[in-house]
């Protein structure tokens, strides 16, 4: 089949096209770089199509979907507190881009369009596990951005046939997400800032919990959606159906990588969700869903992955320095 993966640069999205490339699939990549990067793709770069632009932007959505069969829309600008802090970029990454694509899909006839959603539209409901039919209640702008995106997808199942779904994914995490920035997600965050000898912190009293997803389990639900039938709008979660705690976390990152689990206290962050944890039932019945790949093993390679990395840019660094003081000798 010939796809297009929006965010293909990007953390997910990267992923994610590598498993299609494997699966002999043509792939075509929209990103506009923002957060993405072609270093991400060096696997499989001369077997995808890149093109550089902006999923808000019509002419280029046009341009990403001619001839495609299928769509995975990935592209979004991540973290609950950045779209807090300044809602406007979030949006227009989020739902204007999501309704951009829609349309240019439409008007291309693709007949399949996968959006990626989020957790955080549940927001503070209290029951838990997290089922696809209890209410949404956002609680900051990202949130309402991904349930707004939810809403346009099932309305195009609806009024033009395609078929939609939309993958709720429960914090998505492993090797090639960012966490050099507070913006990035905890459990990258932590591992950069424990492997740099520093002291993570903890918004609020660390007793939050998430439902935390290795990002092979994400991109085998991607795949499972591709073949699903009978697609019609309806939204699924994607997790591992169980919640760990910031200070269960920290508690585990610090055996990993052999530093002490001390954390500073900062404030709750506002439009912070307390917990979160999916019901699988629907990603069962709907995609044959089941996680592959358990919190513990997901935390161990993505330790191991960011240690690597930041051996080889030290390493990298290392012999800049020796060639430039070679050249100034
Ligand atoms: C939310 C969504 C998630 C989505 C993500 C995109 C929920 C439940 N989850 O994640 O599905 O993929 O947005 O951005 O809404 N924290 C610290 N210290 C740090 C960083 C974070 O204490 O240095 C805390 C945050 O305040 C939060 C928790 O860790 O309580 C998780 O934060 P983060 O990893 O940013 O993800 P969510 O906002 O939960």
């Amino acid at each position: 089949m010939k796809i297009l993966v929006t965010g293909g640069a990007g953390f997910i999205g990267s992923h994610l096209v590598e498993a299609l490339v494997e699966e002999g699939h043509g792939v075509r990549v929209l990103d506009d770089f923002s957060t993405g990067r072609v270093e991400n793709l060096h696997a499989v770069l001369a077997d995808v199509e890149l093109l550089e632009g902006d999923c808000a932007d019509p002419e280029r959505a046009a341009a990403a979907v001619r001839g495609v069969e299928a769509v995975f829309h990935q592209a979004a600008l991540p973290s609950v507190a950045r779209s807090v802090a300044d809602p406007l970029p979030t949006h227009r990454a989020g739902p204007t881009a999501t309704l951009t694509m829609l349309v240019a899909a439409r008007d291309e006839g693709v007949a399949r369009f996968v959006y990626a959603g989020s957790s955080s539209v549940y927001g503070d409901t209290p029951t838990l596990p997290k089922r696809e039919d209890m209410e949404t209640h956002p609680l900051s702008p990202y949130a309402a951005g991904k349930l707004l995106g939810e809403h346009y997808a099932r309305l195009f199942a609806r009024l033009y046939g395609m078929e939609t779904l939309t993958l709720r994914y429960f914090n998505v995490f492993g090797p090639r997400q960012d966490g050099t920035s507070p913006y990035s997600g905890v459990i990258s965050r932590f591992v950069e800032v424990l492997l740099a000898g520093g002291i993570p912190v903890v918004h609020g009293d660390g007793r939050q919990s998430r439902d935390f997803t290795y990002v092979a389990n994400a991109v085998a639900a991607n795949l499972l959606a591709l073949h699903a039938v009978g697609l019609a709008g309806q939204a699924v979660n994607v997790a591992t159906g169980r919640r760990v705690s910031l200070l269960e976390l920290l508690e585990t990152l610090a055996r990993l990588t052999g530093r002490p689990a001390a954390a500073q206290q900062a404030p709750p962050r506002a439009g912070d969700v307390r917990h979160s944890r999916a019901d699988l039932g629907r990603a069962r019945e709907v995609l044959g869903y089941a996680p592959a790949v358990d919190f513990e093993e997901g935390l161990r390679r993505t330790v191991a992955w960011l240690r690597e990395r930041r051996q080889s840019s030290s390493s990298g660094a290392e012999e800049a320095g020796e060639s430039r003081s070679c050249a100034a000798d």
